[in-house]
């Protein structure tokens, strides 16, 4: 990878939350940033934050060839990949019991299989070598009741990513996971809405409080910068993976009583 050149970011699912605060801090650290995403909108205006050098795309990681085409489109228009971030994400909530397999399909569609497009378009557009970083979750070891398709999915993702990093350390792409605890963003402002389960997360968090997105985009840049590490997920999430998850499904069915 070039030093002198700036490198050539794509962050997938950029548009919100954790994947918009690695955008902005991507192209704070000098990367020329493509932030794509299923909203396209949402990822057009924070381009347009970042400034004239930043590109927005959309992209479906459902769709492998929308994929293949965001990844071809911008080796086409920078020359180079250079960085990968899968933050793409969805959950659903719901006992096994009860949760239709459709829902269950689409988050591992989403967390699982889309991460694995983002990884095999991405490493076949990196010439040069690379930087892919997916975001797991605490949910990869922590399981939470309610939560089968997301946390299988994330369980996934960190053995997807230690595959990944044996089979591309030979073109030299290092391959990392960041596994966040509890971080407040769209995909986690309405469950921690239900009375009491924030408490509880914080019960169970040593440091006391919850993640910020810029606090999991500090480690997205070093990863991206940390030539020797590869097939590694971070834990990152204030000593919670050191405690116990909450009983969500408890909370939600007291919420709803
Ligand atoms: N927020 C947390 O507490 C937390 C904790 C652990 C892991 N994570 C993981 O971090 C990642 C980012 O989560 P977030 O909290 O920033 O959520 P978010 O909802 O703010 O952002 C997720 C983004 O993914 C995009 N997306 C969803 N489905 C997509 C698809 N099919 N194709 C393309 N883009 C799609 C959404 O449009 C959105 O912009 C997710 O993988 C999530 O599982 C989040």
């Amino acid at each position: 990878m070039s030093e002198i050149e700036p490198r050539s970011a794509v962050v997938v699912g950029g548009a919100s939350g954790i994947g918009a605060a690695i955008a902005r801090a991507l192209a704070a650290d000098g990367a020329t940033v493509t932030v794509a995403d299923r909203n396209v909108d949402q990822a057009k205006e924070l381009a347009a934050e970042l400034g004239p050098t930043h590109h927005a795309a959309q992209v479906d990681v459902t769709d492998e060839n929308s994929i293949l085409r965001l990844f071809e489109s911008v080796r086409a228009a920078r020359g180079r990949v250079d960085i990968a971030v899968n933050s793409a994400g969805i959950s659903v909530a719901g006992s096994i019991t009860d949760l239709p397999v459709d829902k269950f399909r689409l988050v591992v569609d989403v967390c699982l299989t889309g991460a694995f497009l983002v990884i095999k378009h991405a490493a076949r557009a990196m010439d040069d070598g690379g930087v892919i970083i997916s975001l797991s979750s605490l949910n990869a070891r922590q399981p939470g009741t309610g939560m089968s398709a997301y946390c299988s999915a994330k369980a996934g993702l960190a053995m997807l990513t230690e595959v990944a990093a044996l089979e591309l350390a030979p073109q030299g792409i290092r391959v990392n996971a960041i596994a966040p605890g509890i971080v407040m963003t769209p995909l986690t402002t309405p469950s921690m809405s239900v009375p009491g389960l924030e408490d509880d997360y914080l019960a169970n968090t040593p440091l006391g409080r919850s993640g910020t997105p810029e606090e999991i985009a500090d480690a997205a840049i070093y990863m991206t910068h940390a030539s020797w590490l590869t097939g590694e997920s971070l834990d990152l999430n204030g000593g919670a993976h050191l405690v116990k998850y909450p009983d969500l499904l408890t909370h939600f069915r007291r919420a709803t009583a």
